[in-house]
């Protein structure tokens, strides 16, 4: 059971701020959920945002969101993480964030952001640790799934351990 010390606001904000989303940056999120991140992108970019999710009750309540709240350059575009539709690589900034335990290829969706980003450009993976996770000592992505392209420019665990989260590189 957690003792829950921080909100949903810090969290999110730990998480966009090390992502160093520049004004005018694209910015891809996988497996965009309900859109948690989308308010904390458009703080530092004005540039196309696009929310990937394989789940289209997800991209539903985030259209309406996206509505409510007058979220601008924003895209939902519905498919899978291990087989992204875009071309590549066309994007600033990618994040994959508490997905990866879901995914049925966590290596191959890695690939994929790699793929996507731009050269020179930053990619960031953060998940949750359960207590199973800590348990079997899963608390950082398996090496054999860190694409080749990738450098690990920071790696850190946030809120007491709660979460990791990387930061890479795409090697140029
Ligand atoms: C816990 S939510 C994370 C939402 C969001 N990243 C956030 O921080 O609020 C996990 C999301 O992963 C999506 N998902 C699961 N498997 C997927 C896959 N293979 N490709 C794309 N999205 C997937 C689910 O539909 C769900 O929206």
């Amino acid at each position: 059971m957690w003792t829950v010390k921080f909100t949903e606001k810090e969290f999110r904000e730990a998480v966009v701020s090390s992502m160093g989303i520049e004004p005018g940056d694209t910015v891809l999120e996988v497996s965009v959920g309900t859109g948690g991140n989308i308010p904390f992108f458009t703080k530092y970019t004005d540039g196309m945002i696009v929310g990937l999710d394989i789940t289209e009750s997800m991209h539903d309540i985030c259209r309406e969101k996206i509505e409510r709240f007058g979220w601008r350059n924003v895209r939902l575009v519905q498919g899978c993480a291990e087989y992204h539709p875009f071309k590549d690589p066309v994007f600033d900034r990618v994040l994959i964030g508490g997905s990866i335990n879901y995914f049925s290829s966590p290596k191959r969706a890695l690939e994929e952001m790699a793929r996507v980003v731009k050269p020179g450009s930053k990619a960031v993976v953060y998940e949750q640790i359960t207590a199973l996770d800590r348990m079997l000592g899963k608390t950082r992505l398996d090496e054999e799934w860190i694409p080749r392209q990738l450098e690990i420019v920071k790696f850190t665990h946030l809120f007491e351990g709660k979460f990791y989260l990387y930061v890479f590189e795409k090697k140029v």
